[in-house]
């Protein structure tokens, strides 16, 4: 072990990391429109389920492989099956997740960057009075400018690279620490306000009465790609911070804090946009605009709806940038394990990932009918392939690691939850998490 590796200063300061991680585009953005997309409350229903049942108990896996190897991603995962006498081939686990950080980096910092053009917009006073068509408008000739969108993800990339070149644990601590709560607060306005609209009573039952005939295997499968996606579950990522993580902490205390915490975004979201969509004759389908065209007609009905407006993109891109960072740590993590110095690293990654960005950017003008696979242009099959199935296979060899292959001593001991926690974690993990992904993805598949 390597005792002189940086820790996270706090317990405090792990959650706070893990949760900065966790809460990102995934609530706010991809939790309304992918439940919009598929039916509201079965979908909802589905994506807490597995949140419990798969999601926490690999997010405990993940980490666990981190704090028990100190190492990057790869390192750990090689050193560790060497020394559980398993295969040390492990170590592509890593590289899988760091191609799969790559391609969802890709198209998170474009949507990132649809944030600070919104920012900037609701500062100048762009939305007072607009109405949602005028939004939707104005949004669509945004999406069709691709040298605006591309100067806003160059900018959203740039500002991650930045944090991520000058080492992760001192520059997101302090972040964290003043922006989660204010966001939470926001939101609460937000959905507090939802509830004094027309539309709210909609947005419940749309959210919270399923509608079984909207079940499919599809469904399934994209509710469980998303608990893994925002959780920040199955591409390594965590596990990287998992080795910052203090001796003395219980993981599943923390974890559960996060998911908890997780979850209630992206719902306080979600009841805030489904009541606009409702209030308005609006479709839940519309797809990857509908925060971006019904947040700034929810606040715009606030009294000093601008300056709200302008706080919360100003939280969300803070938001999405302590994400970014941590999507962007397994790509510098096995950068430097092959040698490359910290910041050698970030500017490879930086470049890679602009340039598989860009491809994004222009999905939404000149190569919007191009059908690179599945009849999705490259934004839909960036934003769907490695969520869905990416990071549930990565999510599933993770929990078999941990439960399988890392022997028992080991694993114990960085739970930290003693003897009786660890037992039943390994219970969940062997015949609930790892069959039902199997499941899933297999139904999903076929
Ligand atoms: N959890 C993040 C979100 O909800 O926005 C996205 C994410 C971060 C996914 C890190 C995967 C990851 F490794
Ligand atoms: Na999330």
């Amino acid at each position: 072990m390597n005792e002189t590796l940086e820790r996270w200063s706090s317990r405090r300061a792990f959650i706070l990391a893990v949760t900065g991680a966790a809460v990102g585009l995934g609530n706010i953005w991809r939790f309304p429109y992918i439940t919009g997309e598929n039916g509201g409350a079965i979908f909802l229903l589905l994506y807490v389920a597995f949140v419990v049942l798969l999601g926490l108990p690999v997010m405990m896996a993940e980490i666990l492989i981190g704090r028990a190897g100190r190492r990057s991603p790869m390192q750990s995962l090689g050193h560790l099956a060497v020394q559980a006498g398993a295969t040390p081939h492990w170590r592509w686990l890593g590289l899988f997740g760091a191609l799969t950080v790559f391609c969802i980096l890709s198209f998170y910092s474009v949507v990132s960057g649809w944030s600070i053009e919104f920012l900037v917009a609701s500062i100048s006073g762009g939305f007072v009075g607009a109405s949602a068509e005028e939004v939707g408008a104005g949004f669509a000739a945004f999406l069709a400018d691709p040298t605006r969108l591309t100067l806003n993800h160059s900018l959203f990339l740039l500002m991650t690279m930045l944090v991520v070149a000058a080492g992760v644990a001192k520059g997101l601590e302090r972040l964290n620490n003043l922006l989660m709560p204010l966001l939470y607060a926001l939101l609460l306005v937000l959905a507090g306000h939802a509830a004094t609209t027309e539309g709210f009573g909609s947005a419940l039952a749309w959210l919270f009465l399923p509608n079984l005939s909207a079940f499919s295997p599809l469904v399934m499968l994209q509710a469980m790609g998303h608990a893994f996606f925002t959780l920040a579950v199955g591409a390594c990522a965590l596990m990287a911070y998992g080795a910052y993580m203090p001796d003395h902490q219980s993981l599943p205390r923390a974890v559960a804090a996060v998911a908890v915490l997780d979850v209630t975004v992206a719902l306080l979201a979600g009841i805030a946009i489904f009541s606009v969509v409702f209030a308005q004759g609006m479709d839940p389908g519309e797809g990857p605009g509908l925060m971006f065209v019904t947040l700034p007609v929810a606040f715009a009905e606030l009294p000093g709806g601008a300056l709200w407006l302008s706080l919360f993109f100003l939280l969300l891109l803070l938001a999405t940038w302590t994400s970014s960072i941590n999507l962007a740590e397994p790509m510098v993590a096995t950068l430097q394990g092959w040698g490359l110095g910290r910041i050698a690293a970030t500017a490879v990654v930086g470049v890679a990932v602009w340039g598989l960005g860009m491809l994004s950017v222009l999905s939404f003008s000149s190569l919007a009918e191009v059908r690179v696979l599945f009849g999705m242009n490259p934004f839909e099959l960036v934003s769907t392939i490695p969520p869905e199935l990416f990071l549930p296979v990565g999510g599933l060899l993770i929990a078999v690691f941990a439960a399988w292959v890392l022997p028992e001593p080991v694993a114990l001991r960085a739970l930290g939850a003693g003897t009786g926690g660890f037992r039943a974690w390994r219970i969940l993990v062997r015949w609930v998490s790892i069959p039902l992904t199997l499941v899933v993805l297999a139904s999903g598949l076929i």
